[in-house]
């Protein structure tokens, strides 16, 4: 185990600066943005290191393969994802790079010969912060996002993933299923930090994925008609403004009437402006639940209020449920001393992979506040070690 130490320091030291904010001490790491491309040099200086053979698929991926998967493969697969939702914490993403690659150096220490080869992933834009679709790396690739949708997709300046990818040196027209990349995977390992307070309630380090519970974004145009804000007469507004207001009060009602989760968490106001009502408001709603007919539910009572102020609702992603096979997850809480198997709500590239029909399993690493997707986010290293261990433990069962 201590072999892994000076690595995993190393590697986490060498992220800690990439899209930190000075003020808030969070992350802002968005799809091929300049910190992206210091996070994606960082990748494939760490595959060079280790004389892995760097490989970027059609969806810009990035693979670091420790033997030929085409000639010895499919391979095992060990990663997660380096970008951030605005603001983000350290971890989430990050955790699983780092890992695998420790997990990968420990192996390699104690002289461990795989009898397939193994990787470590890196998946772009998983938070799908910036264009708007989570896991647009891996779906890309498994073909669940089609690619001229993907390419056309913007931000919040305009630009277009085109755009944005072509300025990063990636040429966006080979994006689309790349089936000869996913033919190289026979089974994928996502490692972590858990985003809730299940190990640290059972007091227990590590655990086994068991599934993703369903999720989905969507878009709600609320027009209106701009005007002045002293000269206007209340009876004479039209303001979206309040709309949306109602729409975040429903929200809440709705998720909890169907026992679900929902989030108004982004807004756009035109032209935004202090002094004028808003011509155009549009807020985005994330709603979750354990059940897809909840999360329908919720979904439905939005709906009837948004048309009723004469706006729009569209559904820009939905990813069903998505359980992990129950055997292979079975067979690593056994291997894990009994680790504790436990769902989540939050997506993961993982699932895509899963639901593509890749076996795939997830650790996750307890995070003893189970705060995410925010500054505060936070694992002990002694825990993070624990998870690069039990990762190990993994890679040699799978690969034995
Ligand atoms: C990604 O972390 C998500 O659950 O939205
Ligand atoms: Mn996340
Ligand atoms: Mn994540």
């Amino acid at each position: 185990m201590n072999v892994a130490l000076l690595p995993w320091d190393r590697m986490w030291g060498d992220l800690a600066p990439v899209g930190r904010d000075a003020r808030s001490g969070g992350y802002r790491r968005s799809a091929w943005t300049s910190e992206d491309a210091t996070l994606r040099e960082w990748f494939a200086g760490e595959a060079a290191a280790r004389g892995l053979d760097l490989v970027t698929d059609r969806a810009g991926n990035q693979w670091a393969w420790w033997g030929d998967p085409d000639a010895d493969g499919p391979g095992l697969v060990l990663g997660s994802h380096l970008d951030s939702v605005p603001d983000g914490g350290a971890f989430d993403g990050p955790l699983g790079v780092v890992s695998a690659f420790a997990a990968l150096d420990a192996v390699r220490d104690r002289g461990f010969t795989p009898s397939r080869p193994i990787a470590v992933a890196h998946f772009c834009d998983e938070e799908g912060a910036r264009f708007g679709i989570a896991c647009a790396g891996s779906r890309i690739l498994t073909g669940a996002l089609d690619a001229v949708r993907a390419r056309g997709l913007t931000d919040a300046d305009g630009i277009t993933m085109a755009e944005a990818m072509t300025r990063a040196g990636h040429d966006p027209a080979h994006l689309g299923t790349d089936a000869e990349t996913l033919r190289r995977v026979g089974t994928f390992v996502e490692l972590h930090v858990e985003q809730g307070r299940g190990l640290a309630d059972l007091d227990r380090a590590v655990a086994v994925g068991s599934a993703i519970r369903p999720h989905g974004r969507w878009r709600v145009d609320l027009p209106g008609e701009a005007n002045h804000a002293g000269t206007t007469l209340l009876a004479d507004r039209d303001d979206p403004m309040l709309a949306f207001a109602s729409l975040v009060l429903a929200a809440r009602e709705a998720a909890e009437k169907h026992d679900a989760v929902a989030t108004c968490g982004k807004v756009r106001v035109e032209p935004n402006g202090v002094n004028a009502i808003p011509s155009l408001v549009t807020g985005w709603v994330d709603a979750r639940g354990d059940d897809e007919a909840r999360v329908r539910a919720v979904i439905a009572d939005l709906t009837s209020l948004v048309e009723d102020r004469r706006g729009t609702l569209t559904e820009e992603s939905w990813t069903g449920i998505t359980p992990f096979p129950t055997d292979l997850a079975g067979r690593l809480s056994a291997l894990l001393d009994d680790a504790p198997v436990l769902a989540t709500g939050a997506g993961h590239d993982a699932g895509i992979l899963s639901a593509a029909g890749v076996p795939t399993a997830m650790l996750f690493v307890r995070n003893p506040t189970g705060v995410s997707h925010s500054p505060a986010e936070f694992a002990e290293r002694d825990d993070c070690l624990a998870g690069v261990a039990a990762l190990a433990t993994v890679a040699e069962e799978l690969a034995r």
